[in-house]
C-alpha cells in the first residue's frame, strides 16, 4: 500500500487545521499547516516594517525568511518557527490575521512558499491544509477535501480557539475578518480559493469534529488502498 498526498482547502475558520491535524494522526501522516507559512510570512513583514505590496520590500523579505516547523517537546504538536523563533502563538494573532490575505495576494510570495510547500510533501504521507493545495500545490493529490461552514459557525468556532489562548475578541470583529479574507481569498488574481472538480466537499457546520475527521480519514482509507 503506497502513501497518499491529502489537500484540504476551503474558507477561513472552517475548521481545516484540527481536522486536518487529526487525520494526519489517524494516518500516521505528517501534517504541514500551509496557513502558517504566509501567517509566518506576514508577521516578518510586520516587524520589518516591509509592505507585500512593494515589490523591493518583497524581494528584500523573501531574502531574510526561513520557515520551519518542529514538535513541541511537551505536545508532540507541530509549531512553526520564523527564522529559527518560535511564532506559534504569534501568528495566530488578529494584527496577522488582518494582514494576510494582503501578503497572500503576491505573486512572487506564493511561488516561494509553494516550492517549499511541494518541497515538504513530495515523499507523499502528508496532509495539507490551505487555499491552493488542491489546485497548485499539490494538483495530482489523490483525496482534495474542499471544507465549508457558515459563517457564524466559523466566526463562533474561532472565538473560542482564540479565548482558549486568553484572546477575548468580539464576535463581529472575527466575522468581519473571516468575510473579508475569504472575499480577497477567492477574488485574487494569484490561486484563489476554488473549489476543485474532483474535490469531496463536506459542510461542517452540523457536523461534530469527529464525525468530520471520520469522514476524510475513511475516503482516505479507500484511496490508500487502491494505491
Ligand atoms: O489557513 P489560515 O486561515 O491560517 O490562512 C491564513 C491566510 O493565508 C488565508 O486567509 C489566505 C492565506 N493562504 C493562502 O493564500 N494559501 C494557502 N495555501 C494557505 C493560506
Amino acid at each position: 500500500m503506497g502513501k497518499i498526498v491529502i489537500a484540504i482547502d476551503g474558507y477561513s475558520g472552517c475548521g481545516k487545521s484540527s481536522t486536518a491535524k487529526a487525520v494526519a494522526k489517524d494516518l500516521g501522516y505528517t501534517y504541514i499547516d500551509s496557513g502558517a507559512m504566509y501567517r509566518a510570512a506576514t508577521l516578518y513583514f510586520l516587524e520589518n516594517y516591509l509592505n507585500p505590496a512593494n515589490p523591493r520590500d518583497v524581494t528584500k523579505g523573501l531574502k531574510n525568511l526561513e520557515i520551519t516547523f518542529h514538535p513541541n517537546p511537551d505536545t508532540q504538536k507541530q509549531e512553526t518557527y520564523l527564522n529559527g523563533l518560535n511564532v506559534e502563538n504569534e501568528i495566530r494573532s488578529m494584527r496577522v490575521s488582518e494582514k494576510v490575505s494582503e501578503l497572500a495576494k503576491v505573486k512572487e510570495i506564493r511561488a516561494e512558499l509553494v516550492a517549499q510547500q511541494q518541497r515538504l510533501g513530495k515523499k507523499k504521507g502528508v496532509v495539507m491544509d490551505g487555499r491552493d493545495i488542491g489546485s497548485v500545490v499539490f494538483p495530482e493529490a489523490e483525496l482534495k477535501v474542499f471544507m465549508t461552514a457558515d459563517l457564524e459557525t466559523r466566526a463562533y468556532r474561532r472565538q473560542q480557539e482564540l479565548l482558549e489562548k486568553g484572546d477575548l475578541v468580539d464576535l463581529d470583529q472575527i466575522q468581519k475578518n473571516l468575510a473579508e479574507r475569504d472575499r480577497i481569498d477567492s477574488s485574487r488574481a494569484e490561486s484563489p480559493l476554488i473549489k476543485m472538480e474532483d474535490a469531496v466537499e463536506i459542510d461542517t457546520s452540523h457536523l461534530s469534529f469527529e464525525a468530520q475527521v471520520a469522514q476524510i480519514v475513511h475516503l482516505a482509507q479507500q484511496k490508500i488502498e487502491t494505491q
